[in-house]
């Protein structure tokens, strides 16, 4: 680090000599902020930046002490240099057990004084550095990220370095590991971040609509396009575009892309004009792209224009460290939206969790957590409560069975008649029906709908935008 970019604070109520240490340090090129007083040091310190700090322990309104206790107290990154005067170095000794990095004894010579700040400037920086590498290593939380697992440490470095190149990344994983999580990470972590992140999917729209989506429409180039409308490239012009479901994309569309990943350019439908745009591509999907292109599927060149950086999100049941993690962080956040009062799960309700597969993955995860909160009370989630096939089914529990039911038992339903042919409906309206239902239950609300359905929102918004594309809805 060179002497210059971390400030001295020189705390000497003698004008006289501190501008005598101020002189010879500058000469090293240290920037020094000189001051007289306890109070003035404080305001000083109170920015919370590293600081090489130069203390007398004598100063007009206070002892040096108060302000070392300070900064030992607040934990600031300062490395202390005491200045003592001869006699005094008991003072100097307390003041090390204050976390004072060394003394200096009146009079002292130029070299002694800029030998001392020298070093206290390299246990500064090594200390910081230090402190960023634990930072780094032990995250628990990464933008959207939840989870201090080795594997989503390894991914949380992949995102640092990869943030800043224009390079398109691939994520891959299965459903509801973070893909779209991982993709708005890159482009927070980027330089981008202050410009549009773009995303759409792939598999959500319908195919005559999509070249349309990603590069736009002018007036009246297909019935319904009543006026010029932008598409996601150029939206996405300075930021980010998320291409996710990358392999549902039509064959003549991952040739468009193709060509428009070699130039930088693209056409509107039905116009003329070629237009350029500085974007950086992220895509995503669930499947095995290789396997995709194997069984030409994906095109290869495609693929390997977009495979630059691959990212792969490992499922939830290899990272069984996170999962707890995770479920307390939603529990924590559903429990305050639906204003239940649960604190913690029970020891035997996070032995379920951890022994589960997730197949869904954190989304699932997350829907589990939901159903508890929205259909359980108390403030400790149970066994019991957790939806199956993780719960223990209610009277599972129990030693032994009663007997014979008890007298007044409930009448038992007679079994399902079955329907008349006329009353059968198609299975698209049957599956609408319970959605469209679900979604009223829950006021609108979709997620909490999609929770309670045991599916993901997505799902949802999917379905609904397919019905209305075919007239159904
Ligand atoms: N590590 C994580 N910590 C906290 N929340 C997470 C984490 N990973 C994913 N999530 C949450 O889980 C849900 C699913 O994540 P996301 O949509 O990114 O998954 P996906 O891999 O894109 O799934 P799909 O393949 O189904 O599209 C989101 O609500 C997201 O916020
Ligand atoms: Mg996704």
């Amino acid at each position: 680090m060179p002497p210059g970019s971390i400030p001295v604070l020189l705390i000497e109520d003698t004008p006289s000599l501190a501008r005598v240490y101020a002189e010879y340090l500058k000469k090293e090129s240290h920037t020094v902020i000189a001051v007289e007083t306890g109070a003035e040091a404080l305001v000083q310190l109170n920015d919370g930046a590293p600081k090489v700090v130069l203390l007398d322990l004598q100063l007009p309104d206070m002892n040096g002490m108060e302000v070392l206790k300070r900064i030992d107290a607040q934990a600031l990154p300062c490395a202390v240099i005491v200045i003592t005067a001869h006699g005094s170095v008991k003072a100097a000794v307390e003041a090390m057990r204050y976390g004072a990095y060394d003394f200096l004894v009146k009079p002292f010579s130029a070299d002694r004084l800029v030998v001392t700040v020298r070093n206290a400037m390299e246990r500064l920086r090594l200390a910081q550095l230090v402190d960023t590498f634990e930072k780094d290593l032990n995250r628990a939380r990464y933008h959207g990220f939840i989870g201090s697992s080795l594997a989503m440490q390894a991914v949380y470095r992949i995102v640092d370095s990869a943030a800043s190149s224009r390079a398109t990344v691939f994520i891959t994983g299965e459903s509801g590991t973070g893909k779209e999580v991982c993709a708005e990470a890159i482009h927070r972590q980027s330089q981008r971040a202050a410009r549009p992140f773009i995303a759409i999917n792939c598999g959500a729209i319908p195919k005559d609509l999509m070249e349309s989506e990603i590069f736009g429409h002018v007036k009246g180039s297909f019935t319904g396009a009543v006026s010029d409308r932008e598409g996601a490239a150029a939206r996405a012009d300075g930021g980010t575009l998320f291409l996710d479901e990358i392999c549902e994309l039509a064959p003549d569309l991952q040739t468009k892309l193709l060509r428009f990943i070699q130039t930088g350019t693209f056409t509107p439908v039905g116009g003329s004009k070629l237009e350029k745009v500085d974007l950086r591509i992220v895509c995503a999907t669930n499947r095995d792209p290789l396997r995709e292109v194997e069984e030409g599927r994906f095109r290869e060149d495609l693929y390997y224009r977009l495979h630059v950086i691959p990212i792969h999100l490992p499922p939830l049941r290899e990272r069984e460290d996170d999962l707890l993690e995770i479920a307390r962080h939603y529990l924590a956040e559903f429990a305050q939206e639906e204003k239940k009062g649960f604190k913690r799960f029970s020891p035997e309700a996070e032995q379920a969790l951890r022994h589960y597969h997730w197949p869904g993955n954190v989304r699932q995860l997350q829907n589990v957590v939901r159903i508890v909160a929205v259909l359980q009370d108390g403030d400790t989630v149970t066994a019991e409560m957790l939806p199956s096939p993780l719960g223990t089914p209610p009277h599972a529990a129990s030693a032994s069975p009663p007997a014979s039911p008890p007298a007044a038992a409930a009448p038992v339903p007679r079994p399902h008649a079955p329907p008349s042919p006329d009353s059968i409906k198609p299975l698209w309206e049957v599956e609408k029906d319970a959605i469209e239902d679900a979604i009223a239950a829950c006021d609108g609300n979709i997620p909490r709908a999609a929770a309670l359905l045991q599916i993901s929102a997505s799902t949802i918004y999917r379905k609904r935008l397919a019905w209305q594309a075919e007239g159904k809805l």
